[in-house]
Formats: structure tokens, sequence, C-alpha cells
């Protein structure tokens, strides 16, 4: 079957590998109608991570089930199915308490596992004509059957549940204010979330023009960081108080106005935009290792994080991957609703062979490439 593979820094590939299959009596194989590049993907994509090549990409998989190993019971040949990208078994101790971004299982010596990802264990990505998929009475959530929203599905996967978790980490109330920093898929649908909560003023910050817009098209408040400290913009429209909560939805590759990286940036600018007492949810990644970082500190992850004003102002902040299952099935259900409709995130369709192209497009951050399906059945 054709699959991405991670060649080195920037350099991906569609190629042969061998074809997914049951391996264990739990395991179904999945056919991808549809699998989404992330950002996530591109802190591995310009090495900026210890992924080593021979990785296959593609961890926002959903399609139909095509087999299924004798000791699955619920999910059946044909079923339409959108997987977290979290791998987890369902029995263990993180997993029984809801945290399946931490199983225990599925990545021994580890906490968490995911399709196609450095460290997080040997599950192949769906950026392919096929992915299997592990524990899948516990990892599919299952769709309506046809075609209908298949963007919006993909969302499911990851960006949706993973800004919605941002926003949930923050204990937001309606009618209160949230700033999200990162207009990327997943803070638009960190902001996309807030609205849906009722929060009173949603800010989201970013550089990016037609990242902005979007924002703008459902009701948030676009502050451009190149025209301005965002903390001063933000403080501006609210009287001086700042938000009653924050979102980091950049991570650790966050940069200045000039475009030079700033690791802790975006937590410092949080620390002050948050009123005292507030607080912060962290679905930006952070990593132990980044070879690429600009000072010895941040190559082991240690960043010069303002703690002093965050103690002074006793804030508190979630952080972590998401545990996609606490909210699929519920974001799916907005969905056929049709109370939410997150593909408006997504700028770009392309076939799977086209996922180089997609690749280098969307890492340059170019207009109309803020998220990319791959269509591997088309
Ligand atoms: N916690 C999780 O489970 C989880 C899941 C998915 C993605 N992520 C992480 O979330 C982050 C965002 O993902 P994405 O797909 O939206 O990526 P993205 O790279 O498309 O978005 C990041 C955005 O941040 C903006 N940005 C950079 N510096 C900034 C600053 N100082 N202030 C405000 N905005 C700034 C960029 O212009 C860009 O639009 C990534 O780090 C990704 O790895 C985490
Ligand atoms: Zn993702
Ligand atoms: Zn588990």
């Amino acid at each position: 079957m054709r699959a991405v593979v991670y060649h080195g820094p920037h350099n991906v590939a569609v190629e042969n590998v061998e074809d997914a299959r049951v391996q264990d009596p739990n395991d179904v194989v999945v056919q991808v109608t549809t699998s989404a590049i992330c950002g996530s993907d591109l802190h591995m994509y310009e090495g900026r991570t210890a992924a080593e090549p021979g990785i296959v990409f593609g961890h926002e998989n959903m399609g139909i089930v095509v087999d299924v190993g004798p000791g699955v019971v619920h999910v059946r040949r044909g079923d339409r199915v959108s997987m977290p990208f979290n791998v987890a078994c369902g029995f263990c101790k993180n997993c029984t308490a809801g945290n399946t971004g931490y199983c225990l299982t599925v990545n021994p010596g580890f906490a968490g596992g995911a399709y196609g990802y450095v460290n997080m264990g040997p599950y192949r990505g769906g950026q392919a004509e096929y992915v299997r998929v592990p524990f899948a009475d516990f990892n599919c959530l299952k769709l309506p059957p046809g075609n209908e929203h298949e963007n919006d599905f993909a969302m499911l996967a990851d960006v949706f549940p993973t800004g919605y978790h941002g926003v949930a980490m923050t204990e937001l109330r309606p009618g209160e204010s949230i700033t999200v920093m990162g207009g990327g898929p997943v803070g638009l649908m960190a902001a996309y979330s807030a609205v849906l909560i009722g929060a009173a003023k949603v800010f989201l910050v970013d550089r990016v023009p037609s990242r902005l817009r979007l924002a703008e098209s459902f009701g948030a408040i676009p502050i451009d960081f190149t025209g301005g400290d965002p903390v001063e913009q933000i403080r501006d429209q609210t009287d001086g108080d700042g938000t009653d909560r924050g979102v980091d939805a950049v991570g650790y590759q966050g940069t200045g106005p000039g475009g030079q990286e700033q690791p802790a940036g975006v937590l410092n600018s949080l620390v002050e935009i948050v009123r005292a007492t507030g607080r912060i949810g962290v679905v930006g990644l952070y990593v132990p290792h980044d070879p690429g970082a600009p000072d010895p500190h941040s190559q082991n992850g240690e960043l010069l994080f303002r703690v002093g004003k965050f103690f002074e102002k006793a804030l508190r902040m979630g952080s972590g991957q998401t545990n996609v299952k606490a909210y699929n099935a519920y974001l799916r259900d907005l969905i056929i609703a049709g109370r939410a409709r997150p593909s408006l995130v997504v700028s770009k369709e392309l076939p799977l062979d086209a996922a180089p192209e997609g690749y280098q497009r969307f890492d340059r951050r170019e207009e109309g490439y803020s998220k990319v399906v791959l269509k591997p059945a088309a």
C-alpha cells in the first residue's frame, strides 16, 4: 500500500510499505478516506523532535473498516469510523480514569500512544491507504454511514477535541472572556469551542491574515501580534483587565513579531494577559528534547518561564496531550445536529500522492494551507 514516509528534515515521500493487517485479535484495519496533516507533524517534519526516518505519518484518521480481528465485538466490517489520535487500551489505570492520552499498556515504558508519532509507540500512521487500529472496540468512534460531513468528522481525531480541551482546562464559563494564542487549526478550534460554550469575548492572536479572518468569521476578535504587543492590545480592549482565561495553541516553536523563535514567549504573554486567579490551558506542544532549539537550555526543554509572576497572580495551568475520547462522541453529535461545523478550518484537499507538496506549503503557513486533508481512497 502507499503511505507518507518521513525521510528526514523537510523530506517526506509517498511510497510502498507493507500492508496494514490484523496482527492481534482486537485489531481492525481501516481503509482511510481522510487523513489530515497536523501542526504536530510539522515539528517532526522540520527536524525539531527526535523522530527518525522511516516513520509513516498520520494521526488524524477516519475511514471504513475493511478487516476485523476475531476478538472485536462491537465494530463491524463496513462501519465508518473516526479514531482518536491517541492509541489506548481502555482498561489500564489511566484509561479507566478517562486519561486515554496516557495509556499505560500500548507503549510500554511511556504513558501514551499515538499513530505515526515519535516516541508514541509502534503504531503506523494513517497518511496511507490503510491503517491498523489496535483495541478497536475502544479506539473506533462510529459515524453515520455515507460520506456526509466527511471533513467535519475528520476534525474529530484531533483538532476539534484538542481545541475544546484547551478551553475545558481553563474551566471557561458562559459570559467570561478568553484569549487564544495561535490561529492554526488547533487555536481556531479552541476559539470556536469558546464561542460554542458561550464566552462573551474571544480574542485570537496570530499573524497570518487568512487565519485571523477565519477567527473573525465565527465571532472571535482577531489580534495581529505583528501590529503591537498582544498583551497591550488585549488589555486595551478589556478596560486594562486582561481576560479571565487563556489558551496556548502555539507551543515551543512560537515566534516574536520579527519571526525569531521565543520558546517561552507565548506562555509568558498568557501570564500577563490572564487576570489574577485565572486559568491557562496549554495544548501547544512542548518537548523534552529539541535538537533545533535556539539555546542549550531549550534543547533540554528548559524554558525561561515567568513562574514568579505566575505564582503572584495565583494562576493555574493545565497541559498535555488531549484525551480525545473524553470529547469525540459529544462533538460528533454536535456536528450531526448541525450545531458545529469544524471543517471551516479545512482549506485544502489533496490526493495522497500530493502529500509532499501539502507538507511543504502548510509548513510555510502559506495562505490557503491552514488545514490540509489527504484523501487516500479517492
Ligand atoms: N496537546 C495536544 O493534544 C495537541 C494536539 C494537536 C496539536 N497540538 C499542538 O498544538 C500546536 C498548534 O497546532 P496547529 O496544527 O494549530 O499548528 P500551526 O503551526 O498551524 O499553528 C500555530 C500558529 O501559531 C502562530 N504563532 C506563532 N507564534 C505565535 C505567537 N507568538 N503568538 C501567537 N501566535 C503565534 C503561527 O502563526 C501559527 O498560525 C502545535 O504545537 C501542535 O503540536 C497539540
Ligand atoms: Zn494532530
Ligand atoms: Zn490504557
